[in-house]
């Protein structure tokens, strides 16, 4: 959208970034060819407005001269600037951790990158295992899982040239500053949401008196991420299954490709399917569709997963998907899976929080204990054995999660989360004196997975004007989580809507073409 229709009175930039690495890099911009500086001298990138920087921050903030880090940051420029309706930078972090912040934007970032295999064939081949991320299909898994992140801790550890100890979100915490004092500024603005609410909780609790505004979305249970367990993580799992059963029923044998005449016949169904896999996994091939592989229990647990992350665009995909999976015909299912990412979850989050000293009969027991928790709780179970292999645990601040920050926190979450459970929000504004939890109505992770005007008409409330909704606010959603096949139309429209988008062209009227 071009300059010239701005719409907004006031306001903002938005800093799009952070972490301190990405574990993956895309090539569609030269970030080597801007040069990496400490102050910040932006230069055009990407498409109009998009300006683009590298900026130094020193690798340990307490020994200022021991090496440095280079940070890629995008932005979008205030039209604003320069006026008395400038209100300073918003930072942004979609979550992750490990991932890009300006992957909204598609570009390339941080340096060094968090990667402990030398090639992606080399990464590909130590993946391959038998032991992926699934507990629960065969009894050996637990245990061959966790042979497997102890050599993967191995490995980092010894390739590591001093750097993994350096990413731990206190000091992304610190770069956040360090980036807005850059920038002439003294507070800011911030809107983290999944990982990005660990990041901005810590940073109000590490620095409350530079809260300007700060919003976290789909907020983790932050003791459980600084010790380690993520069984609190895991509360409304199950809740975002029982839409899929509930929606698929109501929806009828039109919307719903696995319908069947009960909610509980279709979770029937479902166990069946499994059963189904475990017996014989399913071929998933087709010249027309871009992944290949087989579908077997994991597989085809993964893509469940995921889907609970984006319902209203992934039900239906789902559902057709298992319809053809019960004839055989794996392809469709199948791309809707995906393997742990495991690299920069092990750096961030294993190195943020307690050190694991389980072997493989303890988290056999601890697996026992949470296996009521949700099917998903091997998920679960995963984290804590990946962690268990981890051996770079640097002295970093691990809570305690609270603060009397210098203006009050917005927290949103939704009433069916699979990753971030309500009451994470809720336990996380006790710590935040003043802090408003406003409830969406809707399963997925985040508010992002179903854009709501009634939670974005909040959060510009609260940038623009200060404005926190009223205690006990829920915003209701507009959308089928089954549209009709006619209706692609809505599908689409919800896959397009980009809520930072939104935002940021409410506040100053602009936004990058071709961003998404
Ligand atoms: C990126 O820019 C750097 C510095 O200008 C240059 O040395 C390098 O060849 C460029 N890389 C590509 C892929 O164009
Ligand atoms: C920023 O730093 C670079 C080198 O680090 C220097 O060349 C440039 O003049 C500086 N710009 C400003 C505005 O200070
Ligand atoms: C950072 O520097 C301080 C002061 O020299 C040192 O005590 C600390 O161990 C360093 N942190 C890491 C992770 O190396
Ligand atoms: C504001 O404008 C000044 C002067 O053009 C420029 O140096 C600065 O980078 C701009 N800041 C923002 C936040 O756009
Ligand atoms: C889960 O949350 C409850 C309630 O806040 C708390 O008592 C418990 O210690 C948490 N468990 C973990 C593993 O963080
Ligand atoms: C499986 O389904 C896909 C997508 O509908 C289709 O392209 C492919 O031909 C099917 N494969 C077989 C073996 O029927
Ligand atoms: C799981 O079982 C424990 C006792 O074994 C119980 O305290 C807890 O409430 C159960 N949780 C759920 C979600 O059913
Ligand atoms: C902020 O307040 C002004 C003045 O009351 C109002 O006109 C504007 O619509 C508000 N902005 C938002 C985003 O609510
Ligand atoms: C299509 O979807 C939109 C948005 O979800 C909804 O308002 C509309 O009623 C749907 N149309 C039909 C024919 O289902």
């Amino acid at each position: 959208m071009p300059c010239s229709s701005m719409k907004a009175q006031s306001a903002l930039i938005c800093l799009l970034l952070l972490s301190r690495s990405q574990a993956f890099a895309q090539a569609t911009f030269n970030w080597t060819s801007i040069p990496a500086s400490s102050n910040l001298s932006w230069v055009e990138c990407y498409s109009s407005p998009m300006q683009c920087t590298r900026l130094t921050v020193p690798l340990n903030y307490s020994s200022p001269n021991a090496g440095s880090v280079t940070l890629a940051l995008a932005r979008i420029p205030s039209p604003l600037n320069g006026t008395s309706s400038y209100r300073g930078p918003i930072l942004i972090n979609p979550g992750g951790p490990g991932g890009s912040g300006v992957e909204a934007l598609s570009v390339q970032n941080s340096v060094p990158l968090i990667s402990f295999f030398e090639t992606d064939v080399e990464r590909a081949a130590f993946d391959l295992g038998p032991d992926a991320t699934d507990a629960t299909a065969t009894p050996n898994v637990l245990s061959s899982q966790w042979a497997h992140f102890q050599v993967m801790g191995h490995l980092a550890q010894d390739r590591d040239d001093g750097f993994l100890a350096h990413v731990t979100t206190d000091n992304v915490a610190r770069d956040m500053l360090h980036i807005v004092e850059a920038h002439g500024q003294t507070q800011f603005g911030y809107w983290g949401v999944s990982y990005g609410t660990v990041l901005g909780a810590t940073f109000a609790s590490m620095f409350p008196d530079k809260v300007e505004r700060l919003v976290i979305d789909g907020v983790l249970d932050m003791e459980g991420y600084y010790s380690t367990n993520w069984a609190n993580q895991s509360l409304d799992t199950e809740k975002v299954l029982q839409e899929f059963f509930q929606g698929c029923f109501k929806a009828g044998p039109q919307a719903c490709a696995f319908y069947d005449t009960s909610p509980a016949a279709i979770s029937r169904n479902l166990v069946a399917l499994y059963s189904k896999v475990i017996a014989q996994p399913a071929v998933a091939y087709s010249p027309s569709l871009p992944e290949y592989g087989i579908v077997d229990h994991a597989v085809l647990k993964s893509a469940i997963f995921n889907s609970l992350y984006i319902p209203y665009s992934s039900f239906s995909p789902l559902a057709q998907g298992l319809a053809a999976l019960r004839k055989g015909n794996g392809s469709l299912l199948y791309q809707l899976s995906s393997a742990l990412a495991s690299e920069a979850l092990a750096a961030i989050a294993c190195g943020d929080g307690e050190k694991v000293t389980d072997n493989s009969a303890t988290l056999e027991k601890y697996a026992e204990t949470i296996s009521n928790l949700s099917s998903f709780s091997d998920v679960v179970v995963s984290i804590r054995t990946l962690c268990s292999g981890w051996r770079i645990h640097p002295n970093n601040f691990k809570g305690s999660i609270e603060g009397s920050t210098s203006f009050p926190l917005l927290l949103i979450g939704n009433t069916a989360d699979p990753a971030t459970p309500l009451a994470g929000a809720k336990k996380t504004s006790k710590g935040f004196p003043g802090s408003v939890v406003l409830t969406q109505d809707s399963p997925g992770h985040t508010s992002f997975s179903i854009p709501s005007e009634c939670t974005l008409g909040y959060v510009k409330q609260y940038f623009q004007n200060g404005t926190l909704p009223p205690a006990g606010t829920v915003c209701p959603v507009v959308g089928d989580l089954f549209p009709v096949a006619s209706n692609v139309s809505a599908r689409e429209e919800i896959q397009s809507r980009s809520p930072l988008r939104d935002v940021a062209e409410a506040l100053t009227g602009i936004w990058p073409e071709n961003a998404s």
